[in-house]
């Protein structure tokens, strides 16, 4: 049965615009007065509403009143949402100036969340996601990539991606999931962080594959993590068995964007640290440039060279990193606007970051755009102009969302 949804005052299609590189607002090309056209939970066509529903005089048609601006619902390509308990001390003492060391000192630090999450049940965890998802759909988000990382080790990663696994069959979102055991070596690993390694990809990532658990991998590059010679063998070897490959890269030093790009990864994500150098590796590769605002604004620091990697050709896709330690809040749209503020994105940018781009980053051809033959992941803003929605700054949200075509959230 064919459904035609609408009037919305406009639509976003955002389908058709370039895959890198800066965008301006032109580009939009915006539907005024238009109608979505939705049969089995795809897109079947975009138009003038009247004019679909000339058209097709049997198709049934779901009524919006007031003025709505139709979007595609966001996809958020990199979070920790599989986590258990806080960093609320770690918060506590960064903003009163401490540092990371002494943070990491007093008990802090990803060990902690380890910690906390490997005294979690899989039972315990599934109802932590639901909860966060439930946030995450409410708040536009319908898409969601999730990272283990907090298990770090065979029995406790299997508990985490399990979850992850359980949590995406309850829920209406559709979740991505990422193995991160190479987060950091784990404090109860004896031998160098090269043997972590090799036990990951010697124990873990055959049974991660057996069972469906994962199909990408990431690891976190960083002086307090995993050396580049290390990661780069990992990542080949990981690449080797058929995963696809993200990477933390660039957050405080240089390097891993580097490697993500030598390894045809999907995507680099963080890239505070990113200077000329990087920015052109990536503008110059297919792989996705990930800024993770919500992870600067958590750790007080810099945000990643948006404006400089869209001028330089890259393709900017923007996530909430939402964690325990560094990127609590998880606001993903109130980050994206924070971000364009400070880094001068057109709303364009913006949006495409948030949805097709975001997508390209998850390797993901079915969904971030409204047209033919896609998922139909729609959201509704309140508003006669896009322009109020980051104008908003993450305080207006949808006030309805649609999951494969079905109504979730109706006229908040
Ligand atoms: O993306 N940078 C490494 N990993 C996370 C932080 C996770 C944590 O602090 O628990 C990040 O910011
Ligand atoms: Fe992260």
């Amino acid at each position: 049965m064919q459904r035609i949804i609408g009037p919305f005052t406009q639509i976003l299609p955002l389908a058709d615009m370039p895959l890198k590189g800066s965008v301006s607002d032109d580009a939009l090309h915006i539907i005024p007065n238009g109608g979505v056209l939705v049969e089995n939970g795809l897109i079947a066509g975009t138009g003038d509403f009247e004019t679909l529903r000339k058209d097709r005089p049997k198709a049934e048609i779901e009524e919006i009143a007031g003025s709505q601006v139709l979007l595609p619902g966001f996809v958020d390509c990199h979070t920790h949402i599989c986590f258990a308990g806080d960093r609320a001390k770690d918060y506590a003492m960064r903003i009163a100036g401490k540092s990371y060391l002494e943070i990491a000192k007093a008990g802090g630090g990803i060990w902690d969340s380890v910690t906390q999450t490997r005294q979690a049940s899989e039972t315990e965890l599934v109802g932590l996601l639901k909860n966060r998802i439930t946030r995450h759909l409410a708040e536009g988000v319908t898409t969601i990539e999730v990272k283990s990382g907090y298990g770090l080790n065979v029995e406790q990663e299997l508990k985490q991606l399990r979850a992850v696994k359980q949590a995406d069959q309850l829920s209406r979102a559709d979740l991505v999931p990422t193995c991160l055991a190479a987060h950091i070596k784990p404090k109860d690993f004896t031998g160098p962080a090269s043997a972590y390694l090799e036990y990951i990809l010697n124990d873990l990532l055959p049974k991660v594959k057996n069972e469906g658990l994962a199909r990408r991998i990431d690891i976190f590059i960083e002086d307090s993590a995993f050396n580049i010679d290390d990661a780069g063998h990992y990542l080949r070897a990981a690449k080797q068995m058929g995963f696809d490959i993200t990477v933390h890269a660039d957050q405080f030093t240089t390097g891993g964007s580097s490697v993500a790009v030598e390894v045809g990864a999907a995507s680099a994500d963080h890239l505070e640290a990113s200077t000329d150098k990087e920015i052109k590796g990536l503008a110059a590769s297919d792989t996705v440039a990930v800024a993770l605002p919500g992870a600067s604004l958590g750790l007080g620091i810099g945000f990643a060279p948006a404006r400089k990697l869209l001028d330089a050709g890259a393709c900017l896709a923007i996530a909430s990193d939402w964690n325990p330690g560094s990127a609590p809040m998880g606001d993903l749209l109130l980050q994206a606007s924070v971000l364009g503020a400070y880094e001068k994105l057109t709303t364009a940018e913006t949006f495409a970051g948030l949805t097709y781009r975001a997508a390209k980053a998850l390797n993901l051809i079915d969904r971030g755009s409204l047209q033919k033959g896609m998922l139909a992941d729609m959201q509704a803003y309140s508003c006669a102009d896009y322009r109020e929605i980051l104008y908003n700054q993450g305080k207006l949200k949808p006030a309805r969302l649609w999951k494969n075509g079905s109504q979730l959230i109706t006229d908040r």
